[in-house]
């Protein structure tokens, strides 16, 4: 049903965007200025970089077509400056979990389009930025809760960054970051004109993470799964691998993709403590768990109960950096062997690690080098353009995490990313909105993961 749609949109896809694209790997990374105590910019390691996304939810607190940042002005200057000595783009992320609430509204109509256009040239501009980022979370499909949201989001999307790119010009750097879910379209479906967000955009973040999460999965699982072999209804049809495949078979080029990777980790308690095998068409998993209620201890990132910025009640939200697991004693320090009471295991169905600890029924779901390595060889076999990292205050001080990708886009012999295991089965299954048309727009829907990393936080 789709297939003529898709093909349609793969020759409209072709026509070339700004310059931005360098056909060189990209290794990216996100640094939040939310989180600057955590990192500050002196310390960020811009050597290991590509490109920097200066993560800041701004401009949607109001619906006004201004960009503002909250008073803290004062951490653009260290970042743009120190990034440009190093020869790092840096951009300019716009939106997120808690600033998509007026995306809609911004981008409406040529009026509102054109304004918010002009506006964020000029913000570029001032500060210096390389480009922007759009983190609209999410066009056709509701985020936090409270956003604006309209059946046509999705084309006055497309239609904004054709008017973002005549005004910016082909220089500016524009990328979008997107649900592993892909965007949807009036019907509720994939957008059908995926494909030709490519004319305009140099490259999209896939935000292949938060997959399985302590507030909102019924089990544990894997924060970014690389392929769903194993995965419970809940993450099955969402991976990084069948992201890919949804984008590119939407007639989106590879070569613009970037495959994003979690720097965090995602505690849980299980039910019992011994782990249970999960067998999925002959494959074994250890990494989906029955899970009990129990708040689990998490990192300095971790959130209370509260209320987001919508005014509605929120969960507690536990997580780790991934430096935290070495730093509290969890793993050693080259970040591959549990340690006080955990054992590190590497679930090749999804292609990421897990610790567990039997005695406390502590597990705890995250990225490491051997899964960074898995994705970015994932990355450079399929053609992509590389790999961003959410975020840079997760790695460690010798940038273990990001070393191991770029050893697998950047360095002359790959090293085996995670010797003695055959992660995946090679199969991917095919996405719902690929196979078989949703019969309902709610069938997509539940399988658009909710993406709010530290969002509720901000
Ligand atoms: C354009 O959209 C904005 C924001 O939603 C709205 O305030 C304005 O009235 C719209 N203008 C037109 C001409 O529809
Ligand atoms: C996990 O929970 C489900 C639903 O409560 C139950 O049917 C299943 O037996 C449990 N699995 C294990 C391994 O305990
Ligand atoms: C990592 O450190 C542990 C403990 O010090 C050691 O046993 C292991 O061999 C090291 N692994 C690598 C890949 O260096």
């Amino acid at each position: 049903m789709l297939s003529s749609v898709v093909v349609a949109a793969a020759f409209a896809g072709i026509a070339s965007a700004g310059k931005g694209f360098t056909g060189k790997p990209v290794i990216a990374g996100y640094w939040p200025s939310y989180a600057a105590d955590l990192l500050q910019p002196k310390d960020i390691q811009f050597g290991e970089f590509t490109h920097i996304v200066r993560h800041w939810f701004v401009a949607e607190s109001t619906p006004t077509y201004e960009l503002g940042f909250g008073g803290a002005e004062n951490l653009i200057a260290p970042v743009v400056s120190r990034a440009k000595k190093a020869g790092v783009s840096v951009s300019l992320s716009i939106g997120g979990w808690t600033g998509s609430i007026y995306f809609s509204d911004l981008v409406a109509n040529a009026t509102g389009r054109a304004a918010y256009a002009k506006s964020i040239k000029k913000t570029l501009d001032k500060y210096g930025f390389s480009g922007a980022d759009l983190d609209w979370e999410f066009p056709g499909s509701q985020g936090i809760g409270c956003n604006t949201i309209r059946p046509e989001d999705a084309d006055n999307f497309l239609a904004f960054l054709k008017v973002l790119r005549d005004t910016v010009g082909p220089d500016t750097r524009l990328s979008a970051a997107v649900s592993v879910g892909g965007i949807l379209g009036a019907d509720g479906n994939l957008y059908q004109r995926t494909g030709d967000l490519a004319k305009y955009l140099d490259y999209v973040t896939i935000m292949a993470y938060d997959i399985y999460g302590y507030g909102w999965s019924a089990t544990t699982g894997p924060v970014g799964q690389l392929y769903d072999t194993c995965a419970t209804d809940e993450g099955s049809g969402v991976s990084g691998a069948l992201a890919v495949k949804l984008w590119t078979d939407a007639g989106f080029p590879a070569k613009k993709l970037l495959l994003g990777m979690p720097a965090y980790a995602y505690p849980y308690k299980t039910a019992s403590s011994k782990l249970a095998q999960r067998k999925v068409n002959g494959k074994t998993s250890l990494a989906y768990q029955n899970r009990t209620d129990e708040v689990p201890k998490g990192g300095v990132t971790s959130a209370g109960e509260g209320t987001d910025s919508c005014g509605n009640p929120t969960a507690a939200a536990p997580s780790w950096l991934f430096k935290e697991l070495i730093s509290t004693g969890k793993l050693t320090s080259n970040g591959t062997v549990g340690k006080g009471g955990f054992t590190r295991y590497f679930d090749a169905c999804s292609g990421t690690p897990f610790l567990f600890n039997s005695k406390t029924r502590d597990f705890i779901a995250y990225d490491d080098p051997a899964s960074f390595g898995v994705k970015a060889q994932f990355a450079r076999k399929n053609g992509l353009a590389g790999i961003n990292m959410f975020d840079l205050t997760g790695d460690t001080k010798e940038s273990l995490l990001v070393n191991a990708a770029r050893a697998q886009l950047l360095g002359e012999s790959f090293p085996d990313p995670a010797p003695g295991i055959t992660v995946g089965d090679g199969t991917i299954n095919a996405p719902l909105a690929t196979s078989t048309p949703p019969s309902s727009s709610s069938s997509r829907r539940a399988h658009v993961p909710r993406l709010f990393a530290f969002g509720r936080l901000f």
